[in-house]
């Protein structure tokens, strides 16, 4: 069909296995549910929501109840996304090269997220993406500086943590590539409830740097609420490609409540990384498997050559998914991505993985 643009003519759809009656621990969701008081409060809250009204197009006081939880420096502006993926795209919607005679690129590093690559492509942008280093998926900076010397990106995605690979990259070295682009530097960090490191306090401290983050990961991934922190003045363009009312009243009410109750999200969010390290120590233990170190709540693992495809199906006959990336990218051949669930679920994901790699 001439009608559609060759470059989206030759994607596939962005596939979501279904995970029916399947333990599932391939999308990086939070396996806990609110103890029934905090649910019957917040069914109590969404009794006073209109539904025949617009939500408040800014959603100021979900922003006031995110500035003040998540310690939002007073000095940076806040601008909401219907999940960050919607930030992105609002992002992606809004540049232009920063230098003439360059096309207007996204930078980033592979493997990393691929919504970077994706929705620079739907936005019609060029997408570079830098290899990490193959040992332990740092980042290669001379390799990501010269990359922004010849491609002079208008935007650069840094995830950290990274995701597929659950490291931090170095704080120095990220603070090089912010010196040294001439665009935007957005710090992705989808994965801040399961670390301590984070870039919002330094915002402020360079004109081009921006933090995005999420509450999908938190344990709120149904409510579709991503949040971009950084200057007033950028952000105040990027709100201009928002479509109105992006965030509607159920998810504006919902949040704003799920903030104002943030304890039992984290006290969910310590168990998670309690397990991921309960986890990571049996997947070390196990013969066929090498777990990376994450700062995440998911674990990449690689299997022994060749084996990713059949663990990976053998886990699905034993009722639980998790997320295959051999393929994906060279320096994720033979690897499965596994978030953290449950001690339950985990301890079920280690006795079928016990069965599939180490049988006998
Ligand atoms: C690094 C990173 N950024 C952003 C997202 C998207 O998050 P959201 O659910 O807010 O769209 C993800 C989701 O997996 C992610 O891994």
């Amino acid at each position: 069909m001439t009608i559609v643009r060759p470059e989206i003519a030759r994607l596939s759809a962005y596939h979501v296995p279904d995970a029916t009656g399947l333990i599932k621990l391939d999308a990086m969701e939070n396996p806990y549910g609110w103890p029934d008081d905090l649910r019957d409060a917040w069914l109590e809250t969404l009794r006073h929501v209109s539904l025949n009204r617009y939500p408040d197009p800014q959603g100021r006081e979900l922003q006031q109840a995110l500035r003040e939880g998540m310690a939002i420096p007073p000095e940076a502006a806040i601008l909401l996304g219907n999940g960050s993926d919607e930030l992105i795209q609002m992002l992606a919607l809004t540049v232009t090269a920063p230098e003439p005679g360059h096309p207007t690129t996204v930078l980033s590093v592979d493997p990393g997220f691929v919504m970077y690559r994706m929705i620079g492509l739907f936005a019609g942008l060029d997408y570079v993406g830098v290899p990490l280093k193959s040992d332990d998926f740092g980042l290669d900076l001379d390799a990501i500086l010269a990359a922004i010397d010849a491609h002079r990106p208008a935007l650069t995605f840094i995830a950290y943590p990274n995701n597929p690979t659950g490291n931090l990259f170095g704080t120095a070295a990220i603070e090089a590539v912010i010196e040294a682009a001439p665009g935007l530097v957005i710090v992705d960090e989808a994965y801040a409830p399961f670390t301590d490191e984070s870039f919002l306090p330094k915002l402020g401290r360079w004109s081009n740097l921006l933090v995005m983050r999420t509450v999908s990961k938190m344990g709120l991934a149904g409510l579709r609420l991503g949040y971009l922190a950084g200057p007033p003045e950028i952000v105040e363009q990027i709100d201009k490609t928002r479509l109105p009312y992006n965030i509607n009243v159920l998810t504006q009410a919902s949040a704003t409540f799920a903030l104002r109750h943030r304890a039992v999200l984290d006290e969910q969010t310590a168990a998670i990384c309690r397990e991921r390290e309960r986890l990571f120590a049996a997947l070390t233990a196990l013969d066929g498997l090498t777990p990376y170190p994450s700062q995440a709540n998911f674990i990449l693992a690689r299997t022994n050559p060749g084996q990713a495809g059949r663990v990976y199906d053998a886990l699905r006959d034993h009722g639980i998914l998790i997320k295959k990336l051999d393929g994906a990218h060279p320096l994720l051949a033979d690897c499965l991505r596994i978030t953290v669930g449950t001690p339950e679920e985990n301890d079920a994901l280690l006795a079928a993985l016990g069965d599939i790699v180490n049988p006998g």
